[in-house]
């Protein structure tokens, strides 16, 4: 390769990252107003900002545990105004004894997270259906690349918790089963794409239908 397409190359290849998270700030801060009607104001007047605007106490606490057996409680921009243009955002999750967080995936950011307590089975898939999975314990982390399908589940005999953070105010969380089964996507469709038959699909849409999400 020439020089020069050397330097277009790692050029174009560097906008892409760049790209590829939250777009940097150009204030301070930017506590979101989530009062305002228009986006084009969206910050809160500055001069009637306080400290209470950074500061989150939601994830002070477990949740109630899911009938998968996990308690997940998200501290992004839309419950944390104060994140608003800072590129990141926190989730704490704890797991009941064999509780399962379902395989899912983030589609605005990368994901490291630490085992606070237990054990967990931690892992992804990558774009080529290959698993990277192993038992993690209290004091390690593990990092789920950006979009890719993940999933934990408690192997030990007590509580775990585990703290995430993202490259985003805003991942996104799109959970498999209820994005396939609880969206209402053609029965017809998901028979021919699972090979299962209508009594099958009417059981996995009742089970992941969207009030039990
Ligand atoms: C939020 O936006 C509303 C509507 O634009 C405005 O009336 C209000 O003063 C703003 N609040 C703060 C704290 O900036
Ligand atoms: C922001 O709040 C201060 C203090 O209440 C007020 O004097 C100022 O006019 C406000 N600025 C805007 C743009 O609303």
């Amino acid at each position: 390769m020439s020089l020069a397409l050397t330097v277009l190359f790692f050029g174009l290849f560097h906008s892409y990252v760049t790209l590829a998270s939250d777009p940097d700030p150009v204030n301070d801060f930017c506590v979101l107003n989530r009062s305002s009607a228009t986006t084009s104001l969206p910050c809160k007047n500055s001069s009637l900002v306080t400290v209470e605007d950074f500061v989150f106490s939601g994830i002070k606490f477990r949740g109630k545990f899911s009938e998968t057996g996990l308690a997940s409680i998200p501290s992004n921009v839309n419950v944390f105004p104060g994140l608003n243009t800072l590129g990141m955002s926190m989730v704490r999750a704890d797991f009941d004894v064999g509780g399962v967080n379902v395989p899912h995936s983030h589609p605005r950011a990368t994901e490291i997270a630490v085992v606070l307590e237990g054990k967990i089975y931690s892992g992804f898939v990558d774009t080529q259906n290959r698993i990277f999975a192993k038992v993690i314990e209290k004091g390690e982390v593990m990092v789920f690349p950006r979009g890719l399908v993940h999933f934990q589940m408690n192997v030990g005999d007590t509580w775990a918790t585990i703290l995430g953070s993202f490259d985003s105010q805003n991942p996104g969380l799109q959970k498999i089963p209820s994005a396939v089964f609880g969206s209402n996507i053609k029965e017809e469709l998901l028979e021919k794409a699972f090979g299962l038959t209508p009594k099958e699909i009417a059981k996995l849409r009742k089970r992941f239908a969207p009030h039990r999400l």
